[in-house]
């Protein structure tokens, strides 16, 4: 398994860009693409609540819009001892758009979790289905 360092480094720095006024909780977010190119995100609130955009898909969309199509894995940062993983909503738009990726949970210091996509949504609805 290739090293995660630069990745996790590319979290956190998107992480201290996070516009979290509301909730004061900061999320990073890198993605590393087929061909190594890491593409970033933080998590954006705005007055009208409903319409943040968490780290994961900033990042996904970003990378998508720069016409990346191949993913490899993902690195999630906050602030937190416990490790945070992405919301249900950022599992299916990664998943639509990654697949399987590999998901790396990291803190300011440390990595706090590994695990496959797959295995955060087990039984996926996708254009497969329709
Ligand atoms: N958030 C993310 O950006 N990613 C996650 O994985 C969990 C939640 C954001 C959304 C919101 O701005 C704040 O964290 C609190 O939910």
């Amino acid at each position: 398994m290739k090293h995660a360092t630069r990745l996790v480094r590319a979290a956190r720095g998107a992480r201290r860009r996070a516009r979290a006024p509301f909730s004061g909780f900061k999320v990073g977010a890198a993605i590393e693409t087929i061909d190594g190119t890491i593409v970033t995100g933080c998590n954006i609130e705005n007055a009208s609540y409903g319409l943040t955009m968490c780290a994961e898909r900033v990042a996904m969309f970003k990378a998508l819009s720069e016409g990346h199509r191949r993913f490899r894995r993902i690195v999630v940062v906050a602030d937190t001892a416990a490790p945070t993983p992405p919301c249900g909503a950022c599992r299916q738009i990664l998943w639509e758009f990654g697949g399987d990726l590999e998901v790396i949970l990291a803190n300011l210091r440390r990595v706090t979790g590994r695990m496959r996509l797959g295995e955060l949504l087990p039984l996926p609805f996708d254009a497969r289905l329709l």
